[in-house]
């Protein structure tokens, strides 16, 4: 046997030990800080590569020494922060069966890729698209997002493979003012350009004017552009908020322009019979990027791109490799290939812990995780408007809440009050006791808690607003 080798009843042994690592690790979760910053202890990882190897079991122990007692800290009923959410423990089991597996999921007959098949079938069932959509699963909502609009990109502009988009008439991109940063960055890297990627002001309530959208189409068409691809949000990422997505769709189809939804954080709440109405014009979308690594909590990394017609993401992606052709009767062929419906070629089997959470809890079992994140976001809110030195940027849309401390009785310019709560929230984070990022939203600093966490109660979040009005009156007086 090769020394990489291990005999079975080793294996045993180790999956065991690391078992019992990953039992400790959730049932030690609330003892330590929220996130496990490392800090002074960096020095640990400061070591030369090694030149020789040493035991698993002394490999195992520095991982629980001194990476296990650090982590990002997602795993705490009291993270807020981005949106991370919380993980289901289901998943890791699910991600130590894929690693043994150690499939290569670009395409073939073996399970994986039915597997993977299934659940891109489930995710568009969730969404409402029609059982022909096609997709795939990615490494994030980022990917996601540029996965579709790469298929997109192709349906706008069909010779862009060959010829770039040199000398041809720009394409225009619109999304509001509160798309996520990845769009930016997809429109930059597909050679869009960002000078092409309109940012479409929003309402008072966060929502894309689709008024301003149609005007600004008008004018790029006018100015003799492309008008291509419209992005929506469902769930936007600094407020939660989603865009009238039937009227977007509305537009898209008379004006014969590309819809994309970004559903990243938001898309999966349609699993919610409660919560689906929020999303109605989703079901119209050319394509939707959404993450299972958000609302179906599993472990990182897990988004998907769902495209509606069939053979578009081939179309953008299709690259024949000599040694990749096969035999169409050959015993190998499967039902997808996926290397044809996304950028990578090898590809890890990250569908495994998705099907196995959608087969152990549901539909139900995940509108009510999703519906109680929902929950403790209203609660949030109301708890902040029922206290007088506190206030609430908007009703929380989804589970996003922002807020911010503002004594009353006390005068305080607009640039004091960022630099209060930006205070404030550095103090929660350094005690150990909550991770959240603050944000801003126009212009003005909002202490920013995201919930995509099943671990979190009423109390926690009392704890956070009683927190934050301690800290906010201990910098003032001077503490
Ligand atoms: C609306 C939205 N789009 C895209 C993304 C990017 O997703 P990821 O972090 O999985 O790449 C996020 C992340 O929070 C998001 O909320």
């Amino acid at each position: 046997m090769h020394e990489f080798d291990l005999d079975p009843e080793e294996v045993r042994r180790l999956g065991h030990r690391a078992a019992d690592l990953v039992a400790d690790h959730c049932a030690t979760r609330t003892n330590g800080p929220v996130f496990g910053k490392v800090g002074g202890g960096a020095a640990v990882f400061d070591e030369p590569l090694p030149e020789v190897g040493c035991p698993a079991d002394e490999v195992l122990d520095a991982a629980r020494e001194h990476v296990l007692t650090h982590p990002f800290g997602n795993s705490h009923p009291r993270f807020f922060a981005f949106i991370n959410a919380t993980a289901d423990p289901l998943g890791t089991v699910a991600d130590y069966l894929a690693s043994a597996m150690n499939s290569n999921c670009w395409g073939g007959d073996h399970a994986a890729i039915h597997v993977e098949d299934r659940v891109i079938h489930w995710i568009a069932e969730i969404l409402g698209l029609p059982a022909s959509t096609e997709g795939i699963l990615t490494s994030g909502g980022s990917m996601a997002n540029f996965t579709a609009l790469a298929a997109a990109r192709r349906a706008k502009s069909p010779r862009v493979r060959e010829d770039g988009l040199v000398g041809t008439l720009p394409l225009v991109v619109y999304a509001s003012e509160e798309a996520h940063s990845c769009v930016d960055k997809a429109v930059d890297l597909l050679g869009m350009g960002t000078r092409q990627l309109r940012t479409i002001p929003t309402d008072e309530r966060f929502r894309i004017r689709v008024d301003l959208l149609r005007k600004a189409i008008e004018v790029d068409r006018a100015d003799g552009l492309r008008p291509a691809i419209v992005v929506g949000n469902a769930g936007s990422v600094n407020t939660g908020v989603i865009d009238p997505l039937d009227e977007l769709a509305d537009t898209c189809a008379r004006e014969d322009l590309w819809f994309h939804v970004d559903g990243a954080y938001g898309a999966m709440a349609c699993v919610s019979p409660e919560l689906r109405p929020l999303f109605v014009g989703l079901e119209r979308a050319d394509s939707v990027a959404t993450d299972p690594h958000k609302w179906l909590y599993v472990p990182f990394e897990a988004g998907a791109t769902l495209v509606r017609e069939p053979g578009r993401l081939a179309d953008a992606f299709r690259r024949p490799a000599a040694y990749l052709v096969h035999d169409p009767d050959g015993p190998l062929v499967g039902p997808v290939l996926f290397n044809e419906r996304g950028p990578e070629l090898s590809r890890g089997f990250k569908a495994l812990k998705v099907w196995m959470g959608l087969k152990r809890h549901g539909r139900k079992g995940y509108a009510a995780a999703v519906e109680h994140d929902v929950a403790m976001a209203r609660f949030l809110a109301e708890e902040v408007r029922g206290r007088e030195d506190f206030e609430l940027l908007a009703e929380p849309g989804l589970s996003i809440v922002n807020f911010r401390y503002r004594p009353r009785g006390r005068m305080l310019e607009e640039a004091d009050l960022d630099r209060l709560n930006r205070r404030i929230a550095n103090r929660l984070v350094a005690s150990g006791a909550f991770f959240f990022a603050p944000t801003i939203v126009r212009g003005r600093t909002w202490l920013r808690i995201a919930i995509v966490n099943f671990r979190t109660r009423e109390d926690d979040l009392q704890a956070l607003v009683d927190e934050a009005a301690r800290a906010g009156r201990a910098i003032l007086d001077g503490d």
